[in-house]
């Protein structure tokens, strides 16, 4: 039996096109993108540096690392291209969350979450939106 359950995160009324939104759950950093109708998740962690890519934008179904430019493809996580400066072959795929949507609100299923002890809204915090152009 998995140890994973879907935790109740944001309200898609909360997105608007291209937008981001910054989530912690029980100590995970989560990034909820919308790209047109899609929605994704992902650990905010760059598989480069391991930093956070809270500053990330998203082009052309991709997010892109604020650090060194490196792309991810929204729908599989892999690094698609190389940023500019080079060198960051074979680098790791974004570690992906299973979204779904249920009553008009995001859900992201996190591994270990039965010990957040829910799925309520209190468990989660949500960090600022950030809108992309
Ligand atoms: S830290 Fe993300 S590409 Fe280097």
């Amino acid at each position: 039996m998995s140890d994973n359950i879907f935790c109740r995160v944001v309200r898609v009324s909360d997105f608007s096109v291209r937008r981001l939104v910054r989530a912690e759950i029980a100590g995970w950093p989560v990034l909820i993108i919308r790209d047109g109708e899609d929605f994704h998740a992902f650990r905010n962690r760059c598989p480069h540096t391991g930093v956070r890519m809270n500053a990330a934008r998203v082009h052309e179904h991709a997010l892109v690392c604020p650090h060194h430019l490196a792309y991810f493809d929204l729908r599989s996580g892999k690094c698609r291209a190389n940023p500019p400066s080079g060198g960051l072959d074979g680098l790791p795929a974004l570690t992906r969350y299973e979204i779904r949507l249920t009553d008009g609100w995001i859900e992201i299923e996190i591994e270990g979450a039965p010990s957040l002890g829910g799925q309520t809204r209190g468990e989660v915090r949500i960090g600022p939106p950030v809108r992309f152009e």
